[in-house]
């Protein structure tokens, strides 16, 4: 559906009480996995539930019951969620090469003299729009290996600096994203190093699947926060989509989790890279890809071809996607910059802030209003977000929060947008 805001949106049928549809989402994303992995994370040196903050003030004025964010900028002080996907996956490969179970599996032990003798040097090469790559090679420096990083044409100094000075090599590419991991397949063949992607193809799915396991730990933290607070079940949870590996981990976890209580998730993706919104779109079951230069603010997000493992997932369980233009996220990152009463301010970077930006505008625009009923968005609702990255491109953050870049969009048609 084409909006004169530029948001273009695509309902799933509605299933049970909850919307999406009642199956189970993925078995490799239920609870008794998920504490596997967070007894990993827990064995790195620094590991801290990353902050929920709870956005009073934001929810009355949006009218909604209660919006709380995951503050990902604080995970282990590289700036975003990524590093609870390399870490583990890491970690369960490394573990397998050294012939011991995941259960036996300790940071510690991974980067004694012992494992690293036994292991002798192994080279990571992954591609990356910026925070996969960094976290990548955090890992390798931890456990004193190596990391070579391919990152898409345009991707901003100071993404390529933050992998530059873990001591890995980062390589600014001609092509897009999704050239940037045909590139790095091609050269892990021709040199013998190890691809730690965290998306799926033909004969690759461990790793994957690994890095989705391990950013459940995000989703089981809120969990055990929400409960703290008092608001235990989200009735919505708004995720933003690369190639949908974060969004069907974080949803296959809360679907196995709380069952028929679930909340309705929502996907959210930059038009110029929106290939799961494309994909429900075209409806064969299949995924499809989108190409291009794929440019867009949300750098995190600028990815053209589905995750499969992911896709099948959002596909038979998400309730709607989202294509929205750039403006979003940035109404998004000024929102949380400056947040109204005693908020919280929260930093978060373009791909981080996308979910809130259009929360705010389906809440406010008269135009949105058929995908706010169908959503049943309204004085009930407790919101879940995930702020994915803090500032990882300062620069562009300050063009937008200080300089008003990408302003909110002028619509007429929106007599009734209020804040
Ligand atoms: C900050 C941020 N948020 C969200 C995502 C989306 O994750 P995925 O590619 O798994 O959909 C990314 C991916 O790089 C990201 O960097």
């Amino acid at each position: 559906m084409s909006m004169e805001t530029g948001i273009h949106y695509f309902l799933q049928e509605t299933g049970n009480q909850t919307i999406g549809r009642p199956r189970e989402a993925a078995t490799f994303l239920d609870e008794a996995k998920t504490q596997e992995v967070i007894r990993f994370h827990r064995s790195i040196h620094g590991y801290k539930p990353a902050p929920l903050h709870f956005l009073k003030h934001l929810a009355e004025r949006l009218g909604v019951r209660a919006i709380f964010i995951k503050d990902e900028s604080y995970r282990f002080g590289l700036n975003a969620f990524k590093v609870l996907g390399a870490t583990y996956a890491i970690g369960r490969h490394l573990s397998a090469r050294l012939g011991i179970s995941v259960e036996e599996a300790s940071f510690e032990l991974l980067r004694s003299a012992e494992a690293k003798q036994k292991l002798g040097a192994v080279t990571f090469v992954t591609a990356t729009d910026g925070n996969h790559g960094r976290a990548v090679a955090w890992e390798a420096q931890q456990l004193g290996q190596k990391a070579v990083v391919f990152l898409p044409k345009g991707s901003a100094e100071q993404r390529v600096e933050a992998i530059r000075q873990t001591g890995a090599e980062a390589h600014v590419t001609d092509g897009n994203y999704d050239e940037a991991v045909r590139l790095s397949r091609k050269m892990a063949e021709e040199n013998g190093w190890q691809v730690v992607q965290d998306t799926a193809w033909e004969g690759y799915t461990d790793i994957p699947r690994w890095i989705m396991q391990g950013y459940t730990t995000m989703a089981r933290e809120a969990l055990e926060q929400l409960e703290e607070s008092g608001e235990p079940v989200p009735t919505h949870v708004f995720l933003q989509a690369g190639v949908g590996s974060m969004a069907a981990a974080v949803h296959g976890y809360l679907q196995s989790c709380l069952g028929d209580r679930r909340p309705a998730t929502i996907i959210v993706e930059p038009h110029t890279a929106n290939c799961l919104y494309q994909s429900a779109q075209i409806g064969d079951g299949a995924p499809h890809t989108v190409d291009g230069d794929l440019e867009t603010i949300m750098a995190g997000l600028a990815c053209g071809e589905p995750n499969p493992i992911a896709w099948e997932i959002l596909r038979d369980h998400a309730a709607a996607f989202v294509s929205c233009p750039d403006w979003v996220a940035a109404t998004g990152m000024r929102m949380l910059a400056a947040p109204p009463g005693d908020d919280p301010r929260i930093i978060s970077g373009e791909s981080g802030a996308v979910g809130l930006g259009l929360l705010a505008e389906i809440m406010r625009s008269g135009e949105l209003s058929a995908l706010r009923e169908h959503l049943g968005l309204g004085k009930d609702s407790v919101i879940l977000l995930f702020s994915t990255e803090g500032n990882t491109d300062a620069k562009q953050y300050e063009d937008v929060v200080w300089g008003g870049k990408y302003p909110l969009v002028p619509d007429p048609s929106c007599a009734s947008r209020q804040l």
